[in-house]
């Protein structure tokens, strides 16, 4: 029963309604796409990827340095110190697996749906951790059969003797949202995983009590992956068994109520930013499906909070399945156990994952 929907067509169609609506005002009539020029409107610190529409090999232009520390952070590149503003070869390969891993047309050019995506704000951490695509587009995906999850190098996850996992809501300064609604929010998205494996989750009352702890934090807060403000990155959290889950405070989370109907155009709904950053807490990367709760971007003001089948393959393969789990669609592999999954990945892995972000329907209040 995976949504059939991606979210990357919503965000194109929220876009494309809104550019009806909105780009007789500005200069949209001069760009070969409109919605291009709607996102680069949402303020997200990468505009200006806008400016390299229809880029490609062997030119030079200003912000391909951009681009590049772009592309390494989420480890399309090697890190670098200084990129210069040069099309090369190692530019459009690196694009190229980009566009492999988000479904769009391999042309290794900055084509618009490609400039389109890359503004869409997303998921912080990497797609490609040690040079090896973790969103189930690359060799290891072969080994998943059809399905597009992955796991971090070396499919680290909690130990055996550890299934039943504590939990600490433990920095809420940051945010105005009241303690009861938030142990809510997080129960429910606790209890998603749980439905479909062998772990279950409580609250604890204090970090000191937990295995994972959850926090909301502004800009940098001293792990190296500072926050951003509103949209661009929302969330982060690291691989087992770190524990660590960190919101940006700076979001317009909506924690109650229906997200679709929030007044804010940069919403963005808690519990389906929570079931995704869960999911990178017990082990699952990226997924290459738009309609996995896995996949790198969610897009604003929308919920989505029901795991897929991509999803549910993916976890039991590292901690079995609930017998009393009612499912999604039956998985598309059901055989595959948890030594396939692990064979595939034996790299030795540092923790840091993921990010979540927002494709943004935010057109919409422009
Ligand atoms: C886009 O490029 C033009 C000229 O090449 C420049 O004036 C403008 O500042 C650039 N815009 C951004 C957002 O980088
Ligand atoms: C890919 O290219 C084909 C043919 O040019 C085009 O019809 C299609 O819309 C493109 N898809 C994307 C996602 O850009
Ligand atoms: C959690 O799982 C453990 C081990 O399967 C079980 O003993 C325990 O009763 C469960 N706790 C809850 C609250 O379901
Ligand atoms: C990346 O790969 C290199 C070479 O295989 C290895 O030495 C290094 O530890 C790996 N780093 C991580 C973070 O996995
Ligand atoms: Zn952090
Ligand atoms: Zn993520």
């Amino acid at each position: 029963m995976a949504s059939a929907t991606s979210p990357l067509l919503v965000l194109l169609a929220a876009m494309a309604v809104a550019a009806l609506v909105v780009a007789p005002v500005s200069s949209a009539a001069a760009l070969p796409s409109g919605f291009a020029d709607i996102a680069s409107k949402i303020p997200n610190p990468w505009s200006a990827f806008k400016n390299l529409t229809g880029c490609h090999f062997g030119e030079e232009q200003q912000g391909l340095a951009k681009l590049k520390d772009y592309l390494s952070h989420f480890g399309y590149l090697p890190e670098s110190p200084g990129f210069n503003d040069m099309f090369d070869a190692d530019l459009e390969e690196a694009i190229k697996v980009y566009q492999r891993n988000f479904g769009l047309n391999i042309t290794g050019a900055m084509d618009a749906p490609t400039v389109a995506q890359m503004m869409a704000p997303r998921c912080g951490v990497a797609d490609v951790i040690n040079g090896t695509s973790s969103m189930g587009t690359g060799a290891a995906s072969q080994a998943h059969g059809r399905n597009l999850y992955s796991y971090f190098p070396g499919a680290p996850r909690w130990p055996r003797s550890k299934r039943s996992l504590r939990y600490a809501i433990a920095q809420t300064a940051a945010t105005p949202i009241d303690r009861a609604t938030l142990s809510r929010v997080f129960a429910r998205a606790f209890a998603r995983w749980a439905a479909a494996t062998t772990l279950n989750f409580t609250e604890a009352a204090s970090a000191e009590d937990a295995d994972i702890t959850i926090g909301f934090h502004a800009g940098d807060h001293g792990d190296g992956e500072a926050f951003d403000g509103p949209l661009g990155t929302l969330a982060h959290a690291f691989s087992p068994t770190d524990g660590r889950f960190h919101l940006d405070a700076a979001e317009s989370w909506v924690a109650t109520g229906d997200v679709s109907r929030a007044s804010s155009a940069v919403a963005v709904d808690l519990e389906s930013v929570a079931v995704h950053e869960i999911g990178h807490l017990l082990g699952l990367g990226h997924s290459s499906e738009p309609g996995a709760i896995m996949f790198p971007t969610i897009t604003s003001r929308t919920r989505k909070v029901d795991l897929a089948s991509d999803d549910v393959v993916g976890i039991q393969s590292l901690y079995g399945g609930n017998p009393n789990f009612k499912g999604v669609a039956p998985p598309a592999t059901s055989s595959r156990d948890m030594d396939s999954g692990a064979g595939a990945l034996s790299r030795p892995w540092s923790a840091l994952v993921a990010v979540v972000a927002v494709a943004a329907g935010l057109a919409v209040a422009l």
